[in-house]
């Protein structure tokens, strides 16, 4: 995959792209030319009716790449939570308690990374399938180990994918057990200082495409001193945060009786809401928790596939979009089975419909549901393209000037499968078909920064129409 490293850098596209900017907004830009500049990032998006279209057609000639009909562009997506080094155990073990799954299955597999060579193997693997799968940034928890996270951002280096990566600070022994955690606060905070200081100096890391992130794991596997001083951290480096929020019932409670205070709350009281906190799952967030994360700025990353399993619970995705909290979408790979973010979408779709309310008025008020829950496919894409980005504060997700070229293109002919057009022309029908339909068997291409990283067909050397 190193060697496949096609470049649309300085050059031009022109085909039929679509990406929904703000929620519930489809923009469909067919017959479209995006330019980019040197570095990767889009200059120009001129459709057939802009003045300077045809100008620019013929400045930039030989330079275009233009797209065969029945491919699609759409912005590659932003996947808000994954651990990385749980892929191996993806779709097994869903069955338990997630306090129990954690001892027994998880930490357990995470604690085999301190074994590098075992590290990079499998790593490499969760990479290139991730972004085989269209997932042009990635949020990533490794493992408690410095070396095995420093090793999965240097992989994101050289296979070309966007991504932040959190070593995993976990230290308190009440819940951490004695074969995987850190020894004490210290370790876990001079830890994840290793780890961001190895990202922020990469030699290959001169446009910042990887970033570093601090990852208490969650609440309860945290002791007090290393909650203090991790939000330190953060605010010392101004770098990006991560963690665990209110998930199960379980987790939910543990905050409650330990602090005396929501799980939120008590992030907040550590330093840790900031504007760039992404809280994974936040399934019982109260609504005065809600406008606390709003006010604060962080976001959610909502794992609505990982959510049925581990909290038998649908998170209130409506109302925390109407409070103003900033959403994303995430696998949760493994706590979720599916690395798709095709996926991710639809499981947010259908888990907002059956959060919503009954329609008939006539039935008991106590029959099931809250009223405006559910989300419809266009905004559950844009969580996952433009909602992930703008918590992330990444200029990625649209098809914009000023955004980087990260971007995925979909095959939607019948030779890839997946999808069958028939007579559908209506451009917003060919989206919800592409979302309902396309696997990684359609995704004939994905750029990052204006590099092909991934893909069936190495397009943008390859012959054109
Ligand atoms: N809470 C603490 N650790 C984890 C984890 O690895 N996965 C999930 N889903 N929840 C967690
Ligand atoms: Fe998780």
């Amino acid at each position: 995959s190193k060697a496949r490293r096609s470049s649309l850098r300085g050059r031009a596209i022109l085909g039929d792209f679509f990406h929904a900017p703000t929620v519930g907004t489809l923009a469909v830009l067919f017959d479209t030319l995006i330019i980019l500049d040197d570095e990767g990032r889009i200059i120009d998006v001129l459709g057939p009716d802009a003045p300077e279209r045809s100008m620019a057609e013929a400045a930039m000639g030989e330079r275009i790449l233009r797209l065969p009909r029945g491919t699609y562009g759409l912005p590659g997506f932003v996947d808000l939570h994954v651990h990385a080094p749980q892929y191996p155990q993806l779709g097994l073990a869903l069955d338990k308690p997630l306090e129990v799954w954690l001892n027994a299955y998880t930490f357990p597999l995470e604690a085999q990374y301190a074994d590098l060579d075992l590290a990079e193997k499998r790593y490499r693997v969760l990479v290139e399938d991730l972004l085989a799968n269209g997932t042009t940034t990635a949020l990533y928890f490794a493992t408690q180990h410095v070396e095995a996270s420093a090793l999965l951002a240097d992989l994101c280096l050289e296979l070309g994918q966007r991504a932040l990566v959190g070593k995993v600070a976990m230290d308190d022994p009440a819940s951490c057990p004695d074969y995987y955690r850190d020894a004490d606060a210290e370790t876990a905070i001079e830890g994840t200082r290793a780890v961001i200081d190895h990202i922020r100096s990469h030699p290959d890391n001169g446009e910042g495409r990887v970033l570093p992130v601090v990852t208490p794991r969650f609440t309860p596997s945290c002791s007090e001193a290393a909650l203090e001083g991790l939000g330190a951290l953060a605010r010392e480096y101004g770098c990006h945060i991560q963690t665990h929020c209110s998930e199960s019932d379980w987790a939910h409670g543990h905050a409650l009786s330990r602090f005396g205070k929501t799980d939120a709350e008590a992030l907040d009281g550590f330093g840790l809401l900031t504007r760039h906190t992404v809280l994974a799952h936040a399934n019982f967030l109260d609504n005065t928790d809600m406008d606390r994360v709003s006010s604060r700025g962080s976001g959610v990353a909502h794992c609505a596939l990982s959510n049925i399993y581990f909290a038998n619970s649908v998170f209130p995705l409506r109302e925390a979009l109407e409070r103003q909290v900033r959403v994303g979408l995430g696998t949760d790979i493994s706590g979720g089975p599916s690395r798709s973010m095709f996926d991710a979408c639809l499981t947010t779709v259908r888990s907002s419909r059956m959060l919503e309310e009954g329609v008939d008025p006539a039935l008991p008020k106590d029959r099931r549901g809250r009223p405006n829950s559910a989300v419809d496919l266009v905004t559950a894409f844009h969580l996952a393209t433009a909602g992930g980005a703008d918590v992330l504060d990444l200029p990625v997700g649209r098809l914009e000037k000023g955004c980087r070229f990260d971007v995925v293109l979909i095959d939607a002919s019948a030779r890839a499968g997946g999808i069958r057009l028939f007579e559908t022309v209506a451009p917003e029908a060919i989206f919800e078909k592409i979302i309902h339909g396309a696997t990684r068997a359609n995704i004939s291409s994905v750029f990052v920064d204006g590099y092909e990283v991934a893909g069936t067909a190495a397009i943008a050397d390859g012959p054109t129409r």
